[in-house]
């Protein structure tokens, strides 16, 4: 099962999750990363740039999740924007080894294919940082994804777009597309890290970890994979039912062996 770590604040999660990548590109300069974007990740990206002063991280490599589809990569909001904005240019990293999925491609028939062969020729991503849609979604796979989906043309749903209206001028401006690591494709990744934090996130948290493995919520396909952490505030922990056990769990680890 997941293992599930709920933590006090949002700034304890991204110390928590920023310790256990800095040892890893301690471990291993040229590490994969798979980049989150959205508000979830952010405390992680905050908590690196004091984790990672003096590592060497010129050679760390990394993939994000999704990509918009429809505005140019140039837009403050498109998710290249963010990443550079993020996590490139604060931690220092190299920007020719970042890539977003190329929403932007001439041939989006291929365009997918050909990044989960990057994916693949770079050995495959070690640490893969999740958040959550309210509506289940990790990536931008919607309910009803395939658990063998591979990264894709998918649209948002109305409720995506709603959440994400914050980040641009109207809801009308939110794109209705995006390229998509599949299902498939992050239950390639080597460990998941799926974080989530407040009231609004519980229900698909609970659904994620607890409820059945179902296509409906593409968040359960955690289940399916042998190395997931799940990190979460009270908020979004707050409908687990085996919430005590998993505090207890936690309690009684052995610092030695991370998360
Ligand atoms: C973003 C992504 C999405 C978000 C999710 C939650 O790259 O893949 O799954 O993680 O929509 O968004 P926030 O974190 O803004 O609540």
């Amino acid at each position: 099962m997941a293992e599930v770590v709920i933590v006090p604040d949002r700034a304890s999660a991204g110390d928590l999750v920023a310790t256990e990548i800095a040892a890893l590109i301690s471990r291993r300069p040229d590490a994969v990363l798979g980049l989150a974007t959205g508000s979830t990740p952010l405390p992680v990206y905050e908590a690196l740039r004091a984790r990672l002063a003096g590592i060497d991280v010129s050679r760390v490599r990394g993939f994000a999740l999704d990509e918009y589809i429809g505005i140019d990569p140039a837009h403050p909001e498109s998710y290249a924007s963010v990443i550079a904005r993020e996590v490139v240019e604060p931690l220092g990293l190299t920007p020719d080894l970042i890539r977003t999925p190329p929403a932007d491609d001439a041939d989006l028939a291929t365009a997918g294919e050909r990044y989960d062969q990057a994916i693949r020729a770079a050995g495959g991503v070690d640490v893969q940082i999740l958040g959550i849609g309210t509506d289940g979604h990790i990536g931008f796979n919607e309910p009803g994804s395939s658990f063998a989906s591979r990264t894709r043309v998918k649209t948002l749903t109305r409720q995506t777009r709603a959440d994400n209206a914050r980040f641009f001028d109207a809801i009308d401006e939110v794109p209705r597309h995006c390229l998509t690591q599949g299902l498939g494709t992050i239950l390639e990744a080597r460990h998941l890290v799926l974080l989530a934090f407040g009231e609004g996130k519980a229900e698909a948290v609970a659904g994620a970890v607890e409820g059945p493995v179902t296509a409906m919520l593409p968040g359960s396909a955690i289940q399916l994979h042998p190395h997931v952490t799940v990190v979460v505030d009270e908020a979004a922990a707050s409908r687990l039912r085996l919430a005590d056990y998993y505090r207890d769990t936690f309690a009684s680890k052995p610092e030695w062996q991370g998360i």
